[in-house]
């Protein structure tokens, strides 16, 4: 088994080889019409796996007592015949989404094919999720949009991060 973030590069994954390793936040909002302005912290990791495909673990938690909060885990992989892109997320609240779209450069522009949860979750659903990373001068930013059974789509998170290894 191997898996990696600081050794080659695996050619077909080279279009997101900037994503690659860990990142930490600076800054990091939740906000939504439902909800207070929630700031909060969080920890990305991209890693290689020995197949064609990149594994990730976001942790976020409370910048105060440091109680883990938000978590998502999940594999990206990369057309070879194209700059798309699938994002399979696994969230700790319950949901699967499968998020789809293109890499440009250092950009990333996802949207939902489709959002999964469980049959017990807690309203509201949410319906649609659009989101996008970002690298420029060092600082990769991450934004969410989402569209729930009660609000239409809107932005839910706006963070920062920078590289720690
Ligand atoms: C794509 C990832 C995420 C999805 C799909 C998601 C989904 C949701 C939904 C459906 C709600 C309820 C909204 C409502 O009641 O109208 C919510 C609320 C909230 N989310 Fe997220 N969320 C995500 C990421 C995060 C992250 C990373 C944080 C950071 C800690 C976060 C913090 C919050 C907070 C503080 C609330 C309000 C309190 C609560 O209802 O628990 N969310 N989120």
């Amino acid at each position: 088994m191997s898996s990696s973030s600081s050794c080659e590069v695996a050619p077909q994954l080279q279009p997101l080889a900037w994503l690659l390793g860990k990142w930490r936040s600076d800054e990091g909002q939740a906000v939504y019409p439902t909800m207070k302005l929630f700031p909060y912290q969080e920890e990305l990791e991209f890693f290689q796996t020995g197949q064609p495909n990149i594994q990730f673990n976001f942790n976020s938690c409370n910048p105060e007592n440091k109680k883990p909060m938000h978590k998502e885990t999940g594999f990206i992989r990369i057309d070879p015949t194209s700059n798309k892109v699938a994002f399979m997320f696994a969230m700790n609240i319950g949901l699967c989404s499968l998020e789809e779209g293109t890499v440009d450069g250092q950009c990333i522009v996802l949207q939902s094919k489709n959002v999964n949860r469980m049959s017990f979750g807690k309203e509201p659903e949410t319906r649609k999720i659009c989101r996008r990373f970002e690298l420029k001068d060092g600082v990769l930013k991450q934004t969410v949009q989402m569209e729930t059974s009660t609000t239409a789509l809107q932005e839910h998170l706006s963070v920062t991060y920078r590289r720690v290894e």
